[in-house]
């Protein structure tokens, strides 16, 4: 699948965000320590989410997705392994591993490789489940975790891990006794699964801080939830409108959620303002100035809003200064803005980028997620055709990018690869897609 983007429009309209994947993945998989319904409401329609219910139907749960409202009932859960190809295809997957234990007092997890961003290890979740009181186990290729019962503990996270806070937050609301999580995670993503488990009758306290305690329950009971704005989806509007020095508002958003990012584009020459849902974007006709950034747990600037930000900082005035200290290797974007024209320089975790007048069009691959949406901006920004390949990365955290960009006054088109057939029949031809929605 290939997105095909003119561009040279400046975008002006407005957009509405879906609710965040990183909010409903870990309540997907906390989920499992319910007994009764879960209803989750405002879910987004993508690969991701696709994929953890694909796990959580593999382990006896019924999952129902019908518009936007997700139902969990959990009453067949009755597997204690997620399969290889959903953790391979998926990191989040591993998610469920605390919960199984809980529940079933036993999981089987295959360990989830590295990918495009790094090798992302996972040993502050291990070392957070011992604690907990599960005998680990690794070995041919998968993780094996036990406890008859799981009692609460002192755990100090030796990084402000996302996933581990997550994971372990979950895993210990149904451990004996209290649960002490210090350098914890202080994502919003964080405190809306504490929320969600909460009205689940949890006990989770401090959730947004560094220091999480949890007080253990005996069970939690269904409950209906609506999911957070996703920040980064708004953050990538909030960039989309200027890079093509246009105006977009951007609603149902928080925009406490979205601080560094409102901080880093106003120090540009953006103007951006806030109300209580919506965030006003308005880049038109404006030179824009290079800005320094460097990638931090919240509320520091998210890594994931990286690579959207280097394509803007292709097309500002003067030196950019990117540095990401969350994860060891997010750079594969570079080498296909450079395709595009942009003058950035690498050196390990920095990337220097020399702002530039024109980027041009070229066929540029995405490698990940975000990277792959950081090439669509650099496209629409971009004189003449962008042809981004690989937007299978890109379905994975965007609903209806493409849509949502047309109506924003955007030309881009989705291009389906033809079927084989086809293309052997067409073989010496010049064009192998047809075009599609
Ligand atoms: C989550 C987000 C992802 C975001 C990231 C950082 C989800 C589904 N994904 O990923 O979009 O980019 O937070 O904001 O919510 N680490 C270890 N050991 C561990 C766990 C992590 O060393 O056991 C390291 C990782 O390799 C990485 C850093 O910690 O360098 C941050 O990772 P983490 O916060 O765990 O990210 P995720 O939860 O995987």
């Amino acid at each position: 699948m290939k997105l095909m983007i003119r561009g040279g429009r400046p975008l002006s309209g407005r957009v509405k965000v879906h609710g965040a994947k990183n909010a409903v993945l870990p309540i997907i998989a906390a989920s499992i320590l319910t007994e009764g319904d879960t209803v989750i409401t405002g879910v987004p329609k993508l690969e991701d989410v696709y994929t953890a219910l694909e796990v959580m139907v593999s382990l006896g749960v019924d999952a129902r997705l019908r518009g936007s409202t997700l139902t969990l009932r959990t009453r067949g859960l009755s597997s204690f392994e997620a399969p290889y190809e959903l953790v391979r295809r998926m990191r989040a997957s591993f998610l469920v591993t605390g919960p199984l234990v809980a529940r079933l007092g036993q999981a089987r997890i295959s360990l989830p490789g590295g990918c495009a961003i790094g090798t992302r290890p996972i040993d502050l979740h291990l070392k957070g489940l011992e604690a907990l009181g599960a005998r680990v186990r690794i070995g041919h290729g998968c993780i094996e975790a036990r406890a008859s019962r799981l009692v609460g503990s002192r755990i100090y996270l030796d990084y402000p891990s996302v996933g581990a806070t997550e994971h372990l937050i979950m895993t210990a609301c149904l451990a004996k006794g209290t649960t002490i999580i210090e350098n914890a995670a202080e994502e919003p993503e964080v405190v809306d699964m504490a929320n969600y488990l909460n009205a689940a009758g949890a006990s989770v306290h401090g959730a947004g801080t560094k220091v999480v305690r949890v007080e253990g329950v005996s069970s939690l009971r269904g409950v209906r939830h609506q999911v957070i704005p996703d920040r980064i989806e708004a953050g990538t509007y909030m960039v989309a409108a200027a890079i093509t020095r246009g105006t977009v508002e951007v609603e149902g958003v928080v925009p406490d959620h979205l601080t560094a990012v409102t901080a880093k584009l106003r120090e540009t020459g953006v103007e951006v303002t806030e109300d209580e849902t919506t965030v006003l974007v308005n880049a038109a006709r404006r030179r824009l100035r290079a800005v320094n950034i460097k990638t931090m747990p919240y509320p520091g600037f998210p890594t994931d809003m990286q690579a959207l930000f280097m394509a803007l900082l292709a097309t500002t005035d003067g030196l950019g200064v990117v540095t990401e200290t969350v994860f060891e290797n997010r750079f594969a974007h570079v080498a296909e803005l450079k395709r595009m024209g942009a003058d950035i320089q690498v050196d390990g975790r920095t990337a220097a980028v020399q702002g530039t007048r024109v980027l041009y069009g070229a066929e540029v691959a995405a490698a990940d997620l975000r990277g792959g949406a950081a090439l669509v901006l650099a496209g629409l920004a971009a004189d003449g055709v962008t042809v981004v390949r690989g937007v299978e990365h890109i379905d994975r955290g965007y609903e209806a990018l493409d849509a949502n960009l047309r109506r924003l006054g955007a030309s881009v088109r989705r291009l389906r690869a033809a079927p084989p057939e086809e293309e052997r029949a067409a073989s010496g031809a010049t064009s192998r897609v047809t075009a599609g929605s």
